[in-house]
């Protein structure tokens, strides 16, 4: 079969790729999907059994440091686009390792980006690199206001630091190559297959097992929380419509402190698993602050809303209720994941805390 058109999305076997490589293969059969991802342990090809034998749907292991192998694979499946989520994607990680964060998402960045200048300029196919990147670029918000598209750098911990330095590169292929791009920065997400070292599947998986639910200082840090399909809508979107050099905020609509997100899941966990009301939150533990955590993140989305014509479709209330009952539902998943490196990682993250 012949496709219309290639896209190579790197990191499409972690928590967001793997929802955005979903809806691309089921929403353009006429395209040819490529995941590349190096399957670290964020990477789970049982994220996308549902699709893995589609005929427009292909997977190759590799990383985006290795240029050789990413020109092959471009030149393989004459790639027209990329969609770059390949990172390493947890602050708590970036604090204890911060160089494996430059390794990936600065210089993992850059290979990626020379691999496509070169494979642009060999073939003259006038590819797109669509940068999917965070809004903990622009640093962190006092109780008011609302990061825009303008709002300028000021990244605070080795993740963030690393993100903004490959957006800027992306960017700087823009201006120097003339290389077509375009970036988003987005809120929290939340939703099925998210690896549970993050706030929400680590809650649900501790509320399960009977353990302590690890609150960072007075749970008083505020994000935005957006489901995680509403964001491959957005990236889809993004992708075909959005302006050729520009950057779009991508956000939830839904702000809250962490203290109060962890109590409505609580709620929310004990009628689910039957449990008597109030009894997860016996859990919560106020524990040691992250080193230099961001305290409130929020974000002005009208760019992508009023261009674009997007915005959230999952409301809070539904979308956690669907990512309970997909965790619930799902304990092959859960047990694969937390296998003895999670645990070794649990251990160091949270054993003097809770
Ligand atoms: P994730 O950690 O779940 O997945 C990352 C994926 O990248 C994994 O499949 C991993 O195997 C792969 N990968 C890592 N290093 C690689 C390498 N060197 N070569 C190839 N593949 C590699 O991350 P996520 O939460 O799905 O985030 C995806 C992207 O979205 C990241 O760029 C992140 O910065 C960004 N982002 C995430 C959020 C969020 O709330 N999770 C919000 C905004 C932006
Ligand atoms: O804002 C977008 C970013 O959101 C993404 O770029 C990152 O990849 C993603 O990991 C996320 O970063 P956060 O640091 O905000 O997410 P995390 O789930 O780690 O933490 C959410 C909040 O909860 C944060 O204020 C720290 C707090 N927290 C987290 C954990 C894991 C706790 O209180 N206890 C915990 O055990």
């Amino acid at each position: 079969m012949s496709f219309t058109h290639a896209i190579l999305v790197t990191g499409g076997a972690g928590f967001i790729g793997s929802h955005v490589i979903r809806r691309l293969v089921n929403t353009y059969p006429n395209y040819k999907i490529v995941n590349f991802d190096l399957l670290t342990y964020a990477g789970n090809l049982d994220n996308l059994t549902d699709i893995q034998d589609q005929a427009n749907y292909s997977f190759e292991k590799g990383d985006i440091n290795d240029m050789v192998l990413v020109k092959s694979i471009l030149h393989k499946y004459k790639i027209n686009g990329i969609i770059h989520l390949a990172a390493e994607s947890h602050v708590d990680r970036s604090i204890e390792d911060p160089l494996s964060f430059v390794r990936t998402n600065v210089l993992g960045t850059a290979s990626l980006l020379e691999a496509f200048r070169s494979y642009r300029k060999e073939t003259g196919i006038d590819g797109k690199f669509y940068h999917v990147s965070t809004d903990e670029v622009y640093g962190e918000l006092g109780d008011t206001g609302f990061f825009t598209e303008t709002t300028p750098y000021s990244p605070r911990s080795p993740y963030s630091a690393s993100k903004a330095s490959s957006d800027h590169f992306v960017r700087a292929y823009h201006e120097t190559y003339g290389m077509p791009i375009v970036l988003s920065n987005c809120s929290n997400n939340y939703g099925p297959n998210q690896f549970p070292e993050k706030l929400i599947p680590l809650m649900i998986n501790n509320i399960r097992n009977g353990k302590s639910l690890p609150v960072y200082g007075e749970g008083a840090n505020i994000r935005d929380w957006l489901y995680v399909e509403d964001h491959a809508a957005a990236i889809d979107l993004i992708y075909h419509e959005g302006r050729d050099g520009e950057t779009y905020n991508i956000g939830g609509d839904t702000e809250l402190k962490n203290i109060d997100l962890v109590r409505t899941l609580c709620k929310v966990m004990d009628e689910k698993t039957g449990r008597l009301l109030g009894s997860a939150e016996e859990l919560i533990r106020f524990v040691k602050d992250r080193a230099g955590h961001d305290h409130r993140y929020a974000i002005d989305f009208s760019k992508i809303k009023n261009e674009l014509g997007w915005t959230p479709a999952t409301d809070f209330k539904s979308g956690l209720a669907k990512t309970v009952d997909w965790y619930l539902c799902n304990d092959a998943w859960v047990a694969h994941v937390t296998d003895g490196s999670y645990l070794q990682y649990y251990e160091k993250q949270y054993g003097d805390k809770a």
